[in-house]
C-alpha cells in the first residue's frame, strides 16, 4: 500500500469531521422520512458544494478541491453514514467530473466541471439498458453523426438521479457490435429529443431517483462528443472503476451506522438481568462486524491512494467494492439482528442501512463482475 504523509492524513481526518458535522445535523434527521417518502432535495448538493465537497478530487483549475481519492472516500463514507442516498449522489455527480477530467477537451472541462465540482449542478452517468446491464458492451442506443450534431435513439435505464441531473455522461452506439461501437456523449438536461420515463420503486435508496431515459431522435452537438467515436467503452470502464471505490466507501459508511446503532441499543438493553452486550454470543457478534469493517476500509484505502499515486487499481478497486459491499450486507442484517424485533421496525435507521446494503451488492457492477474482473487479471497474470 502506497501512503499518506502525516499532512495529508490531517488534512483528510479535518475533511472528515466538517463532512460529519454537517451530514449529522443536516442529513440524518430526515433520512427515515426522505427515504419512505422518496424525496430528494437538490439544495442538500448545493450545500455540500458550499462547503467545498462535490469536487474532492477533481483539480483546483476547474473548482475541484483537488484533494485526491483518499479524501473523496472519507467525505463519502461519512455522507453515506448518515444517509446513503447522497453519498451516492456526490459520487455519481463526481463521475462526469472525473471522465472529463480525464478524457474531456479543454472546452468541455471548462463548460462543465465547475457546475458539477461546485454543487451547482448534478450530474449522472448512463450506461445501462433493459438488455445490456452486466453486459454493458451490448447496449443498443445508437447515435448518427448528421452534420454538426448527432441524433440519438434509444432507451436507457437505472439511471441515478436522471431527473435532476443537468449534465449526464450517456453511452450509445456510433459503430458496429461490441465495445468498440460505444461512443461517450455529454446529454444535457432540456436537450431536444430527451425526456424521462419511469421512475423505479426500489426496495431502499428512496431518496436516490433511478430513471429510465428516453431518446427519441435527441440531437446533441457533435462537439459532446467524449474523445473519439468508438472511445465510450473503455471511458464507462474507467470511470466505473474508481466509481467502485466510493461504492466501497458508500458501503462503509452504511455499516459504520449500523454497527453504532448495533452497539447503542446491546449496551441499553437488558435481558436476563444484564445489558445483552455482556453476553458474549452478541459481543461476538459485534467484534466481528468492526473487524469486517475495518478491513474493508483498508481495502478502499489502498484503492484510493493507488488511484491517487496513478497506479493500476482497477483489480484493488473490484475488490474493495466487492468485500465492503458484502461486508454491509452481512454487518447490517446482524445489526438488525441485535436490535430483535425492534430492528425490522422502521422506528430505527437498522432496516434501512439493511435495505441501502442491498443495492450496494448490485450498483456499478454486480458483485458476481466484480469477481469476474478480479478473476481475469489472476489468469492473465500467471
Ligand atoms: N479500463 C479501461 N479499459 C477497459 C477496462 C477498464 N477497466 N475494462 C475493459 N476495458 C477495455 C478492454 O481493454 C477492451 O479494449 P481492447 O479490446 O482495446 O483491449 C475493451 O474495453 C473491451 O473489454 P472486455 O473484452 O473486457 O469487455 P467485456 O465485454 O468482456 O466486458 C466487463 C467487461 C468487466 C464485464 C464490463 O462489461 C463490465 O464492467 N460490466 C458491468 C457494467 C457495470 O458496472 N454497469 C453498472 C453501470 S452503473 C449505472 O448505470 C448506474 C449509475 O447511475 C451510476
Amino acid at each position: 500500500m502506497t501512503s499518506s504523509t502525516p499532512e495529508q492524513l490531517e488534512m483528510i481526518a479535518e475533511l472528515r469531521a466538517l463532512t460529519r458535522k454537517f451530514a449529522q445535523e443536516k442529513l440524518a434527521p430526515r433520512a427515515e422520512h426522505d427515504d419512505r417518502d422518496e424525496i430528494f432535495r437538490p439544495e442538500n448538493i448545493q450545500a455540500l458544494g458550499e462547503l467545498g465537497l462535490t469536487g474532492v478530487p477533481v483539480a483546483e483549475e476547474y473548482g475541484g478541491a483537488g484533494l485526491g481519492y483518499e479524501a473523496y472516500t472519507a467525505v463519502i463514507e461519512e455522507i453515506a453514514q448518515a444517509h446513503a442516498a447522497y453519498a451516492i449522489s456526490v459520487a455519481v455527480t463526481g463521475l462526469p467530473q472525473v471522465i472529463l477530467s480525464k478524457f474531456g477537451s479543454d472546452a468541455q472541462k471548462k463548460k462543465y466541471i465547475p457546475a458539477l465540482a461546485s454543487g451547482r449542478a448534478i450530474g449522472g452517468f448512463s450506461l445501462s439498458e433493459a438488455s445490456s446491464g452486466s453486459d454493458a458492451g451490448s447496449l443498443k442506443t445508437t447515435a448518427r453523426k448528421d452534420g454538426s450534431k448527432y441524433i440519438v435513439n434509444g432507451t436507457k435505464l437505472w439511471t441515478t438521479q436522471g431527473d435532476s441531473a443537468e449534465t449526464i455522461v450517456l453511452m450509445a452506439r456510433t459503430g458496429g457490435p461490441g465495445p468498440k461501437g460505444v461512443s461517450a456523449f455529454i446529454l444535457e438536461k432540456g436537450m431536444k429529443g430527451f425526456s424521462l420515463g419511469k421512475r423505479e420503486k426500489k426496495m431502499g435508496l428512496g431518496s436516490s431517483h433511478t430513471m429510465e431515459l428516453v431518446l427519441e431522435n435527441c440531437e446533441i452537438p457533435a462537439e459532446n462528443l467524449i474523445g473519439n467515436e468508438g472511445d465510450g467503452f473503455t471511458v464507462a470502464m474507467t470511470a466505473l472503476d474508481s466509481g467502485r471505490i466510493t461504492i466501497a466507501a458508500t458501503a462503509n459508511g452504511v455499516s459504520q451506522g449500523a454497527l453504532a446503532t448495533a452497539i447503542a441499543h446491546a449496551k441499553q438493553r437488558e435481558q436476563f438481568g444484564k445489558p445483552i452486550a455482556e453476553y458474549q454470543g452478541v459481543s461476538f457478534m459485534l467484534a466481528d462486524m468492526a473487524t469486517a469493517l475495518e478491513a474493508s476500509r483498508h481495502l478502499v484505502t489502498n484503492a484510493a491512494r493507488l488511484y491517487d499515486a496513478k497506479l493500476p487499481f482497477s483489480t484493488e478497486a473490484a475488490m474493495a467494492k466487492l468485500f465492503a459491499t458484502d461486508s454491509a450486507m452481512k454487518i447490517t442484517t446482524d445489526a438488525v439482528q441485535i436490535l430483535g424485533g425492534s430492528g425490522y421496525t422502521q422506528e430505527f435507521p437498522a432496516e434501512r442501512y439493511m435495505r441501502e446494503a442491498k443495492v450496494l451488492q448490485i450498483v456499478e457492477g454486480t458483485n458476481q463482475i466484480q469477481r469476474l474482473v478480479i478473476g481475469r487479471k489472476l489468469v492473465t497474470n500467471a
